[in-house]
């Protein structure tokens, strides 16, 4: 498999030399640069191996967090100095291996690719194992009390137990994913693997080897051959995220797939036939894609036999004190808090909230409420001032449009200086962004010209802070 490896260094210099350690083929390097927020960027990635800095993880327990994320990476902290306590302390809590700073960087190579190593056969025979365990989300799980889910439900019912190819539409965050999970839990497939696939995430010649895998010596540095995603998920589902980021190239190849039923790796000679269920995802209004020749229409009329659209969070409101007091109760036990509830006041605040990033976005105010939370009961103090709204006086800008994410910096005097800066100052591009998104109606161009950076950038901003062009359009008045 190829590897992805993130590194959350704040000194540059030993970035580079970390890319220069794992410059191989097969291992893909994210650096994540000191901007701000690092730890919480950190939280949200996903890789095989994360290797951060101490200050960035700042707590030992903060590592339960990351061996939580989806591919439960490996973990490697690197200390300043030696530091028994610590380290003891790391080890405890999941860390796989604490390092000094000031190794030889063989010495460093060998433990981080011995760590790769073990963790690619790890993930190979866990695919099954997990299944058998019964760890994948079910429709249990799966928050769905507001009437618009119920109705959606029952589509989704009614899919669970063909073979069908499923479309999943839906703005970022919804719960696409979770949601095909569970379907393939539910369904017949159950005791075969679920492969989930990012198109976006990779270049385009890594995905086609990821996907339909290649043969020894079909490209520079193919020292061996490899099985491809189809192959894996052989007698199961791939899940194909962000599925409108996919190539034309690309496109065509997995339209083949579809029609044939086989694939064939790179560089290889023979159709290898898959019996796999596809489910495709994607939060990028395909039809203006297709409209303007970027998405094929035979492939999507091929993926969409069933297209489902999971409802944004804003209009099924109903689900949220569900999925507060499931969340509530699963950060309480993870960050190890006694916190059982939530003020009627704050309760409130989440209610009026507009949700962009909708219950991804949820979860993350509830985690960040519980960090802060110091009695057992979250109180509006704990939201983030977004949400929450009480600001110090001079800091308040109020949101010209009601629902809309408000233009408001925190003041948070009870948090210490490095966190309470780095909140000021992610708040800070937000608010930044959302005036000049409001001026200009949300046109990105526009935006990104009159912040002085490039849309690629400002779309990348939009995202981490979860702001979305549409909510700027004049016509939502
Ligand atoms: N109805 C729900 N009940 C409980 N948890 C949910 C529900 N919907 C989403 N979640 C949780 O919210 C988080 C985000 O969901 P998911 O990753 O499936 O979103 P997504 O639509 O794939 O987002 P993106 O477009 O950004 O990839 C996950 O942790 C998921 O478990
Ligand atoms: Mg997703």
């Amino acid at each position: 498999m190829i590897h992805r490896v993130i590194v959350a260094m704040r000194n540059g210099k030993l970035r580079r030399e970390m890319r220069a350690i794992l410059d191989r083929p097969d291992i893909l390097v994210a650096n994540l640069k000191a901007h701000l927020g690092l730890w919480e960027h950190l939280s949200r990635e996903s890789g095989d191996l994360i290797v951060a800095d101490w200050d960035i993880v700042g707590e030992a327990r903060r590592i339960e967090v990351l061996r939580e994320l989806p591919d439960t990476p490996a973990i490697v902290v690197i200390q300043d100095r030696p530091d028994p306590e610590t380290e003891a302390a790391l080890l405890a809590a999941g860390c796989d291996a604490v390092l000094t700073r000031g190794l030889p960087a063989a010495v460093l190579r060998r433990t981080l690719l011995a760590l790769l190593d073990k963790r690619a056969k790890l993930v190979q025979e866990s695919m099954t194992a997990k299944r058998l365990a019964g760890e994948a989300p079910r429709f249990t799980d799966f928050v769905s009390r507001s009437p618009a889910m119920h109705t959606f439900m029952a589509v989704v019912q009614r899919v669970v137990h063909s073979d069908v190819s499923l479309f999943i539409m839906g703005e970022t965050g919804v719960g696409k994913e979770h949601l095909a999970r569970a379907i393939h839990a539910e369904g017949k497939r159950t005791h075969g693997p679920f492969i989930a696939v990012n198109c976006g995430a990779l270049p385009e010649s890594l995905l086609e080897s990821e996907l339909f895998g290649h043969e020894r010596g079909s490209f520079t540095g193919a020292t061996r051959s490899r099985r491809g995603w189809f192959e894996m998920a052989h007698n199961g589902t791939i899940f194909l995220d962000e599925i409108g980021e996919l190539r034309p190239h690309l496109q065509v190849k997995l339209l083949r797939v579809l029609q044939n039923r086989e694939i064939q790796r790179v560089g290889g000679e023979h159709p290898i036939k898959v019996d796999v269920r596809v489910m495709a995802a994607t939060n990028r209004p395909i039809e203006r894609d297709m409209e303007r020749g970027l998405f094929r229409k035979d492939l999507f009329y091929r993926l969409s036999v069933i297209t489902l659209t999971v409802p944004p969070l804003r209009e099924r409101k109903e689900d949220i004190a569900e999925l507060v007091e499931n969340y509530i109760r699963v950060f309480a036990v993870r960050i190890g808090r006694f916190v059982s509830g939530i003020a009627p006041d704050a309760f409130d605040a989440l209610l009026r909230y507009a949700w962009p990033g909708n219950v991804r976005e949820l979860i993350n105010v509830i985690e960040r409420a519980i960090i802060l939370c110091e009695g057992e009961t979250i109180a509006l103090s704990d939201l983030p001032e977004n949400i929450g709204g009480q600001l110090a006086p001079s800091f308040v800008a109020p949101p010209e449009k009601p629902g809309l994410p408000s233009a408001a910096l925190p003041f948070q005097p009870e948090l210490p200086l490095k966190q309470a800066r780095q909140t000021l100052l992610r708040e800070f591009e937000r608010a930044y962004l959302i005036h000049h998104l409001r001026q200009a109606g949300g046109n990105i161009g526009m935006t990104a010209r009159k912040a002085g950076i490039q849309p690629r950038a400002l779309f990348d901003k939009m995202k981490r802070l979860h702001l979305r062009k549409e909510d700027f359009k004049p016509s939502r008045n």
